[in-house]
Formats: C-alpha cells, structure tokens, sequence
C-alpha cells in the first residue's frame, strides 16, 4: 500500500502538469500570437493565405480548456484574480494554433519497411502492389491482429503526434477490406475517440484495393460497401466521411461516385483519393458529388484545377507523401492562385508516408511546394480544421474555441519554422488547456 502511495506520488511529480488539470492559465508577452482570426471565420481563400492575421508582443487566457481572451500586452487589461492561474512567460515564442492533420491511415497492424527497401532498389510503388505488396499486404496483417492490440499501436502513434503538435487528426479505415475488419478499424477509431484528448474524425475507406477473394466480382465488394458497410457504419455512428482510392487499378471514376452516393443517402461525406498517380476525371466527379475534399493531387490537368473553382470540396495536397514516393508535388500554387483553400495534411501510413509528422509538412510545403510559411500554416491550421470539419473547434486562436495551441522555442522568426528543417521547434503543446508536452515555457 505505502509503496503504492510513494509511485502514484512520484508520477505525479514527473510527470507534473500533465495530469494536473489546469483550469486557468495566461500566456504573457509571446513574441506573436499567430492565426488570430475573428470568430466565424471559415476556410481561408488562397489568394488571401498569406495574410496571416498576428498580435505581436500577445497575451492569451483560457479556462476549462477553452480560449478566455487575448490581445497586445500594451492593452492587456490585467487579471482579477489570480489564484489557481497558471501564467507562461513566453518571451521570444510564437503561440500558434495546433496542428490539424485532415488525412491519416494512422491504424494500421505493421510497418512494410521491407517494400521501403524493394523501392530503394528499383520497384515502384505501383509494381510493389502488383505484387500482392501495399495495401493487400497491410490488410493481411490487419485482419489477424486484435481490437486491443490495434488499438495500444495506434494510441502510441497519436501520442507521438501530439508531441510533435498535432491536435486533431482523422483517420480513415481501408486496411481490413471485410466488413468485419473495416468495422474493427472503425471502432478502434472510436475507442482513441473516446480515449484520446485530440479530435478525431473518422473516414470509411473500404474502397482502398480490391480484396483478393474480389477479384472475380468487382461489383460484389461494391454491393458490399454500398449496401452493408455504409448503411452500419452510419447506423452505429462510426464514421462522419467515406473514401475512395480512385485512380488506375484500383477503382474508376464510376465506383467512386455508386460509393458516393451512398455516403450521401447516409449521411456520410466525401474525402477522396484521386490524382495521385493518373487523371482520370476523379476531381470532377468528386466535385459534382459534393465532396468535401480532394485529396493527393499530385498528377493535375488545368482542367482538373478548374473543376475546383467555385465549389465547396477543399485541395488538400500530402508533400510528404511525394518526398517519401518521389512521385510528383502537388500543384500548390496554382491551387492557391485560383484562390482556392488549399490544406495540407500528412497522410501518415505504413506504405507511401511513415510520418506523421506535420511539422515536415510544414518544411516541404514552403521547400517544395514554394509556398509562404503564412500560407502553409494556414493550410495546415484553419483550412485543414475545414478540410475535416473541426474549424468551429479549432485552426485559429479565436476567443471561444478549444485552446489547443503550440508555443515554440525561442525562434528568430516565424519563417525560422519551415527554414530549420527537420529540427524541433516546440516548446510546449496544449490541448484542450492541458498541458500534452512540457518545455521548459512552462518550467
Ligand atoms: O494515401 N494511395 C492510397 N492510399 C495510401 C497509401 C496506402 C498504402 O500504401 O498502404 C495513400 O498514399
Ligand atoms: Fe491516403
């Protein structure tokens, strides 16, 4: 018993604000707060990303894991009472909203680091899958691994993400390809839902490849999807989105919209794969169904581009993805110069992205992609809250919304992020007001 009282003791001692809930906190003179849109702003346009909205020299106050107020320390009205307060002194930080990461495979049973290999010495990602390699492969391990065993990799991995600032992430299922695996995926999902401080949002991808025992009958697994999967999902609740990887040898242009349709008659809203190899006319047809977002993009015709214009589905491109394929970067500039609301996301799994990572994102987006540190962190900040609808929630410092927020280490600007690539620039993370990682901000 006493031995038990002197470990829970020590624990507390370690691991300190973490499991000291703090109610009320003040950040004080941060260098800038960075993202401080009014409140009901929504997706930001991408002619207008690299206005930036920022308060230098800030304060920001927040209780019961929400933001309270903030503004310029020349105008900071003081507080009236500070018993139970915990204040930050964040001289020479930048305090940012968290990251979104609107597009993760983040549960899956393996890593294939053997087809990492194969790539390095020759094939492609495409011949791989030829195979029996890429998805089938990941299916295959995760259909025989337990719910709890899924579950404990997952909750690793996002713990991992938390630390590198990654405040809301969806994930999408996609690597059963039976109904009883997709739905495994799902409610491990919704267990992490349950369990995990971030927000999570979860995407139905039972058409990711066509399962072997398909083979024969594509239209099957498509009844299957459309007429067994979809309609439990939405019953029990398990999913808010539906995906479909379409593109050549896996699935058409046509499958992808019987998919969609049936999304919508239940509820649930597009997010698709499409142009990541080849264009076959996914992102019209994406759009044509309402899709909230298009995503990958990396193969674009002008034609494809100008699908987008004037519609609701949001680009979200995965540089880090390219980097790890060395397949082609997204047209992000072009996106963004027919002002459309470009997001950007990690797409973290086993097979094309084993990061997670949104602060490489950030780095290969300004690198690669040539967009402005403003742009890149508002696409990964507001427009990917949008790109996964959490923007009411989350992507701005905004009186009122969840104060789940980044402080950096002391950094000479805020271009330095992207610049010193590879090398960790947080201090502290917050979510919800509690205290995820501890630096030395808070010390
Ligand atoms: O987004 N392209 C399709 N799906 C994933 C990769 C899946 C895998 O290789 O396991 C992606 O890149
Ligand atoms: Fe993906």
């Amino acid at each position: 018993m006493r031995s038990m009282v002197v470990i829970i003791a020590l624990h507390i001692l370690l691991a300190g604000p973490f499991f000291a809930p703090m109610s009320r906190l003040l950040i004080k003179n941060a260098k800038a707060l960075v993202g401080t849109h009014p409140a009901g702003q929504g997706r930001v346009p991408g002619r207008s990303m690299a206005n930036l909205p920022q308060i230098a020299d800030g304060w920001l106050t927040t209780e019961n894991g929400r933001i309270t107020g903030l503004g310029s320390m020349s105008n900071f009205p003081g507080i009236a009472d500070w018993t139970d307060l915990t204040v930050i002194d964040a001289t020479g930080r930048y305090v940012l909203p968290g990251w979104c990461d609107p597009h993760t495979h983040s549960i899956f049973a393996a890593p294939r680091d053997g087809e990492f290999v194969d790539r390095i010495k020759g094939l492609s990602y495409q011949e791989i899958a030829a195979r029996g390699g890429g998805i089938l492969n990941s299916a295959g391990m995760l259909r025989s691994m337990s719910e709890d065993d899924l579950f404990e990799q997952a909750k690793a991995r996002l713990e991992g993400m938390m630390q590198q600032g990654t405040v809301a992430v969806e994930i999408k299922s996609g690597y059963g390809l039976t109904l009883g695996s997709e739905l495994k995926m799902l409610r491990v999902a919704a267990r992490l839902k349950k369990e995990m401080p971030l927000q999570i949002r979860t995407t139905l991808l039972a058409a990711h490849a066509l399962p072997a025992e398909f083979k024969e009958d594509r239209a099957a697994y498509l009844r299957l999807i459309c007429e067994e999967l979809i309609p439990q999902v939405a019953r029990e609740g398990l999913a808010e989105f539906v995906d479909v990887f379409c593109e050549t040898n896996y699935f058409t242009v046509s499958e992808m919209e019987q998919v969609l349709a049936s999304g919508a008659e239940h509820g649930l809203r597009g997010k698709v794969h499409v142009n990541q190899f080849t264009s076959i006319g996914g992102v019209q047809a994406a759009v044509e169904h309402g899709a909230l977002s298009v995503d990958h993009l990396e193969v674009m015709e002008p034609a494809d581009i100008d699908a987008l214009v004037g519609s609701g589905t949001i680009p979200t491109l995965l540089p880090s993805c390219s980097f790890f394929l060395r397949i082609p970067y997204g047209p992000a500039r072009e996106l963004m110069d027919k002002d459309l609301p470009l997001a950007l996301a990690t797409d973290h799994n086993p097979g094309s992205t084993p990061s997670g990572n949104m602060n490489f994102v950030l780095s290969l987006a300004c690198i690669q992609l040539r967009m402005l540190p403003e742009e890149a962190i508002q696409a990964m900040t507001l427009n990917a809250a949008a790109a996964m609808t959490v923007e009411q929630e989350l992507g701005s410092l905004t009186v009122g919304k969840r104060a789940s927020l980044l402080i950096t280490k002391e950094v000479p600007s805020l271009a330095y992020l992207p610049y010193a690539f590879g090398q960790d620039h947080l201090d502290t993370v917050l979510i919800d007001g509690k205290v995820i990682r501890s630096g030395t901000a808070i010390a």
